[in-house]
């Protein structure tokens, strides 16, 4: 079991954002910001998964998992929060969020589903959020530019998801849900994700009036393909999670800790759940 704190992040995000907040760069600003716009939605489908998982479990089955379900629910429930008022922010620049209105139609039709799809469904993309948390951990370089309160926020998230990457995961072992549905949840979540984010980013930079710029371009093939891209370094452990054997857990990394630890200033406990 895996101890989750909740924290408070000190930042205030009731003051405006700049249009490119992310060092003067149009890709990576509008790639953050798509990203960003998916969490709220996305984030409350993962609370509500993981808490049907849960009560669906046999209570002797649920005492070990509590505090850690609990935890989950806290964590995600604040970056749900943070990132409404971030998006509110960026809404301001004349941005808008296709890819909540496209997520909710989806979702709505996994009304009565079992649920073990949501949970698989929140599994999958909690891999994602990990391999992105590591990228981002890994490279706080990239954020070096950026306007000190938006590189904490995204620094603090990725060390939370890095922490609680098991959860989902753990919760559908524990319903028994098979490998089988893990894997096509985890085929079907990655083309969904890399469509509707990919989507998103050039919508934010039409929107914005930097798609056709050559920086553009070169900025997201360096971040996207280079030798130290997202999509380029991501690919091998992505690949992990169709092994029979795969444990969010095999993919260990001190970056989180370590990150939290020296970075106890801008945040709060506030206890466990929410
Ligand atoms: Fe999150
Ligand atoms: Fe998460």
């Amino acid at each position: 079991m895996t101890e989750l704190i909740v924290r408070r992040l000190l930042i205030d995000l009731d003051q405006p954002v700049e249009r490119h907040w992310c060092g003067g760069d149009a890709f990576l600003t509008a790639w953050f910001n798509a990203l960003s716009m998916s969490f709220p939605i996305g984030e409350q489908f993962f609370i509500d998964s993981v808490r049907a998982g849960f009560k669906a479990l046999p209570p002797d089955r649920q005492e070990p998992l509590r505090d850690e379900v609990q935890g989950f629910v806290g964590q995600e429930a604040t970056h749900r929060r943070i990132h409404a008022l971030f998006n509110a922010q960026i809404e301001k620049h004349g941005l808008r969020n296709h890819w909540e209105p496209r997520a909710r139609r989806r979702l709505a039709r996994m009304d009565g589903a079992d649920v073990r799809h949501g949970v698989a469904i929140t599994a999958a993309n909690e891999h994602f959020t990990a391999l992105f948390a590591e990228w981002l951990l890994s490279h706080p370089e990239l954020l070096d530019g950026c306007d000190p309160r938006l590189k904490t926020l995204w620094l603090w998230h990725s060390a939370e998801e890095a922490e609680h990457k098991s959860t989902a995961f753990d919760i559908y072992q524990a319903l028994g849900g098979s490998h089988a549905w893990r894997v096509r949840w985890m085929r079907r979540v990655t083309m969904f994700f890399l469509g509707d984010a990919l989507r998103q980013t050039v919508s934010n930079l039409r929107a914005d009036g930097t798609l056709w710029r050559w920086s553009t371009w070169r900025s997201a093939a360096r971040h996207l393909l280079g030798r130290d891209g997202l999509l380029r370094t991501s690919y091998a452990p992505w690949k992990r999670y169709f092994r029979p054997d795969f444990h969010p857990s095999q993919q260990h990394s001190d970056l989180s800790e370590r990150w939290l630890t020296a970075n106890a200033q801008v945040f709060v406990r506030v206890g466990a759940g929410a």
